[in-house]
């Protein structure tokens, strides 16, 4: 047997705990599985005292994460504290330079740095790991990375956010309310330390940017990525969309145009006959299009500490087994520029709902608004009229009354400058909502 493969683990959270857990439980089988024993020789973390359920006796402690990431006493050095910048930034740069290989899960980091830090690696020829920092336990990484090296992808998709697809679940299938919803997720783990992160689709854009770099090859640019996220979801929508025989999720979509990579996230109605609509709770899916291999769907658990430590536990396997491939598949020197196709040109279907004040002509005008930008309606219903009052109809006050748009085919320009119009116009009682249809295999 070979050497003992020495990890400094920063960052005993959810999953750095996990971790510990599972090496403790699965060490045996992994020093058969790679070669050599996997020893955790060193651990980072704030609070010495906290009880977490783990025992990291054996371990040299440290407070300061870059005093574990130089240690000589370590071999790998696993990132697990979060955020783009801070320790964890400071402990993975001090790692590559110290010569060590690095995991990481950290998605807003590399999101943010990732191509630098890469080529950082590359000069010092250590390894930058990161399955777990996008769709959790899903092996999505290495599906795009190794798997899938021989096709051209031309689309990439998926739930990539946890809290929001269990948050949609729970308000879609118990009727709960969002914030009822949002506190229980966190309270199982899923949620980011700050969950604005999560439900406003900044974690999930962090997580398109990455698989974005791998499936097309590219630099990553996270500041081009469309970003919308869930709070403006209304139980409205939601029952809405189950009767067009749509679900609504936080999707992130990348794909190839003719104007360039479009990468957006955003809510989406998603038919529920595709296998993206059956994807509920904290499970995550991935679905990637592809010349060669056709359509391929990954599922699994997005969050959590076990799924998440058992994605970074396979990226330790390959450093303890020898294998290494480029952080995004290839050379950093060879990832070309990002060129990005705006989101205004982006083309596909819309639900739209508006509070229209029920007056004779209100419906005809929104109508003509549409059909002025070259948008045609497949439907257009006004879900519910309140009851007629007993009250002369001059005195009865003018309520404004659900109306529900489905378009055919029309562009993010011309949708927005429809609705700029309706809402000039004077017939609406609240600001429009709009939702992307997504056409989904
Ligand atoms: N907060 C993230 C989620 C954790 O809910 O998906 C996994 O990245």
């Amino acid at each position: 047997m070979n050497a003992p493969l020495r990890l400094g683990v920063a960052g005993l959270g959810t999953v750095g705990a996990a971790l510990v857990r599972l090496i403790g439980r699965h060490g045996n089988d992994l020093a058969v599985r790679t070669g050599r024993p996997i020893t955790i020789a060193g651990v980072a973390a704030r609070d010495r005292k906290r009880d977490r359920g783990i025992d990291v006796s054996r371990a040299a402690w440290f407070g300061d994460p870059v005093a574990l990431a130089r240690d000589p006493g370590s071999d790998v050095f696993v990132e697990l504290i979060g955020g783009a910048d801070g320790a964890a930034a400071a402990s993975v740069e001090a790692a590559i330079d110290a010569g060590k290989h690095v995991v990481t899960a950290n998605k807003a980091l590399l999101a943010a740095r990732g191509v630098e830090l890469a080529r950082q690696a590359e000069k010092k020829g250590v390894s930058l790991n990161f399955e777990a920092a996008a769709a959790g336990g899903i092996p999505i990484i290495k599906t795009l990375r190794e798997s899938l090296a021989g096709n051209t992808v031309s689309r990439i998709y998926g739930i990539l956010n946890g809290t929001s697809n269990y948050i949609l679940t729970r308000m879609e299938q118990e009727g709960l309310s969002f914030e009822d919803c949002l506190a229980a997720a966190q309270k199982l783990g899923y949620a980011e330390a700050d969950p604005t992160f999560d439900i406003g689709g900044h974690d999930a854009a962090h997580k398109l940017a990455l698989l974005t770099a791998i499936a097309f090859g590219t630099e990553i640019d996270a500041e081009a990525i469309y970003v919308e996220g869930i709070a403006a979801i209304r139980t409205a929508d939601i029952e809405a969309a189950d009767e067009l025989g749509y679900r609504i999720k936080l999707l992130g979509v990348a794909s190839r145009t003719d104007s360039g990579i479009e990468q957006r996230v955003h809510p989406a109605m998603v038919p529920k006959s595709s296998a993206i609509a059956r994807i509920d709770g904290v499970t995550n899916a991935v679905a990637v299009e592809a010349d060669f291999v056709g359509q391929l769907v990954l599922s699994g658990p997005g969050a959590g500490g076990e799924a998440t430590a058992s994605s970074v536990m396979s990226d330790i396997a390959d450093i303890a087994r020898g294998d290494r491939v480029g952080t995004f598949g290839r050379p950093a020197s060879e990832l070309e520029p990002y060129r990005r196709a705006a989101m205004q040109t982006h083309e596909g279907g819309y639900y739209v709902r508006l509070a229209v004040y029920d007056r004779p002509g209100a419906f005809a005008a929104i109508a003509k608004r549409m059909a002025d930008k070259g948008i045609s309606l497949e439907s257009i219903v006004q879900r519910r009229r309140a009851p007629k009052s007993a009250a002369p109809e001059h005195l009865v006050p003018v309520e404004p009354q659900p109306v529900i748009m489905i378009t055919y085919e029309t562009t993010e320009a011309a949708i927005r400058d429809a609705l700029d119009t309706i809402r000039n116009d004077g017939h609406i009682a609240e600001e429009p909502q709009m939702i992307r249809i997504e056409q989904l295999g």
